[in-house]
């Protein structure tokens, strides 16, 4: 069955690993995931944003990733990625999901403690964890643009503040990452990442990861990350796989476009699960 994310997190934290927060878009993603883990034996987290939930629809992905947690035989937490509000969060919660994230970082400080905790409250009761985020990311993120100029960093003392006021399972912070394709070369702030993660002991969360050199994701993970979000990437590998395939004019049946394709994505995300260091961890 699906367990809560703080469950998969703590131990992370513990050991100094990292483990992925991988979104699935459609059911060929959810397996692609599902199957690299358990080759892997990697704890997993499936992810899916409001996007995703739009586009597969609710009760669709919530009984695929139980079936998924049912199935598989390493730890699997549903979360949902970015939640907008508290209805949304409350949705998913109802609908089955084990974790969630709610997303108050484009909000005044007291207000994503506010919100943070409202969700909290709720979530805590029917033991479904919560992961929270201060500051912003630059990119795209469904149908908004964040500007480079508005993405601000993670303060510190803000971050002590935050996690003390919620007790917050999971936290994510902004050191430089974008979401989606980057515009340029990323520069993570590192020494921003040691003072919160030497500040507050909660396990911290990277968005945006897909754009991320090997050798900064594995000095993030040094410094205290254990969760590391990757859409982009995946994506990316599965439409690689499916031009490849339609370069042949009679392929016609979607699976033996989206069986290449998921093949793909699944050596990707096993690249992830290795370089996170979450193997043989479940
Ligand atoms: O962080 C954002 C995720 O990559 C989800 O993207 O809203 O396009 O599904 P999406
Ligand atoms: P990328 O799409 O940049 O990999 O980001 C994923 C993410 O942060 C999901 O929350
Ligand atoms: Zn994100
Ligand atoms: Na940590």
């Amino acid at each position: 069955s699906l367990v809560p994310m703080s469950d998969i997190l703590t131990k992370a934290n513990e050991e100094g690993y990292a483990v992925g927060g991988f979104n699935m878009n459609n059911l060929e993603a959810l397996q692609a995931i599902i199957e690299a883990a358990e080759e892997e034996n990697s704890p997993v987290i499936l992810q899916a944003s409001e996007g995703a939930i739009r586009y597969i629809d609710m009760e669709y992905a919530v009984a695929m990733a139980k079936a998924a947690g049912e199935k598989a035989s390493v730890p699997v937490a549903f979360h949902l990625d970015h939640g907008g509000s508290f209805e949304k969060v409350i949705q998913c919660i109802r609908n089955g999901f084990s974790s969630v994230m709610i997303d108050g970082s484009e909000l005044p400080f007291e207000e994503n403690i506010a919100l943070t905790n409202k969700v909290i409250e709720a979530a805590s009761a029917v033991g479904v964890s919560v992961e929270a985020e201060l500051g912003m990311l630059g990119g795209a993120e469904d149908d908004k643009e964040v500007e480079d100029q508005d993405a601000t960093l993670t303060n510190p003392e803000e971050a002590v503040e935050f996690v003390d006021k919620t007790g917050v399972d999971a936290l994510a912070v902004a050191i430089g990452t974008a979401h989606g394709v980057y515009k340029g070369e990323p520069e993570l702030d590192f020494e921003r990442l040691d003072n919160i993660n030497q500040k507050v002991a909660v396990p911290l969360v990277l968005h945006g990861a897909s754009g991320v050199s090997d050798e900064d994701i594995a000095e993030a993970i040094e410094l205290g990350i254990n969760k590391i979000n990757v859409n982009t990437a995946f994506q990316q590998a599965f439409t690689a796989k499916t031009r490849q395939v339609l370069e042949d004019p009679d392929v016609y049946d979607p699976r033996k476009i989206c069986g290449p394709s998921r093949e793909a994505m699944k050596e990707k995300v096993i690249e992830k699960i290795r370089l996170f260091g979450s193997h043989n961890k479940a």
